[in-house]
């Protein structure tokens, strides 16, 4: 299962790209806000650190402006995948991207067969959103069942469901019992993913043991 992070936050990124464990970065026009910056340097900087996908969202919703602001975006690096709307626009933009060979991330899906429309557009990426379906009491992890069903049934298909909205490490763990191909996760998310209180508690017990046996290993 590959691990993106869903930041703009340069810091965090190069924090996590250090532990070996980040396959890719997500970034939204909220994100982007949040982190202040420009965008397209932030952009390239980000894909200086990161070898994998790294994507970023077009701001226009009418094809024209979306098409040009797409061919923009995917001359920032060769790992950007452009992120594009579940819209008919962004559908339009995603197949006219795919087809020239740019990876492209189709953002702010909600419905399996939302998801079958972005795989027929050639999209590298659906991006279902787990936690904003939870919050209004539906089932975001079924969505992503739902997913994975209908893609493995067409073996076509070569677009990997990329789990968002991410919120708690639990969404994650059911992620990767369902196969998702990856998931993207807050930073804080992928942090606690380490934690368990029998890990401290086991380390805290061999390091005070070792202490009485004297020796050392280097
Ligand atoms: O990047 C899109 C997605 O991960 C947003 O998450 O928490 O704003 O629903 P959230």
């Amino acid at each position: 299962m590959k691990f993106f992070v869903d930041t703009g936050d340069i810091n965090e990124i190069r924090d996590l790209a250090a532990t070996g464990l980040l396959d890719g970065v997500t970034t939204n026009p909220s994100l982007i806000a949040k982190a202040g910056k420009p965008f397209i340097p932030l952009i390239e900087e980000i894909c200086s650190v990161v070898t994998g996908p790294v994507s970023a969202e077009v701001a226009a919703t009418d094809y024209e402006t979306m098409s040009k602001e797409g061919a923009k975006l995917a001359q920032i690096a060769p790992n950007v995948a452009v992120k594009v709307p579940l819209t008919p626009a962004g559908l339009k933009v995603c197949k006219e991207l795919s087809d020239g060979g740019t990876m492209v991330n189709v953002t702010l899906c909600f419905s399996p067969l939302q998801a079958l429309l972005a795989a027929k557009a050639g999209a590298s990426f659906i991006s279902p959103f787990v936690g904003r379906l939870d919050d209004i009491s539906q089932d975001g992890m079924q969505l992503i069942a739902d997913i994975l069903t209908i893609y493995d049934n067409y073996p076509d298909f070569q677009t990997e469901v990329l789990v968002a909205s991410v919120r708690h490490p639990v969404h994650l763990l059911e992620a990767a019992r369902l196969g998702a191909h990856v998931a993207t996760c807050p930073p804080d998310v992928i942090r606690k993913l380490y934690h368990h209180p029998l890990t401290d508690k086991g380390l805290a017990a061999f390091v005070e043991d070792w202490k009485k046996t004297g020796q050392s290993i280097l």
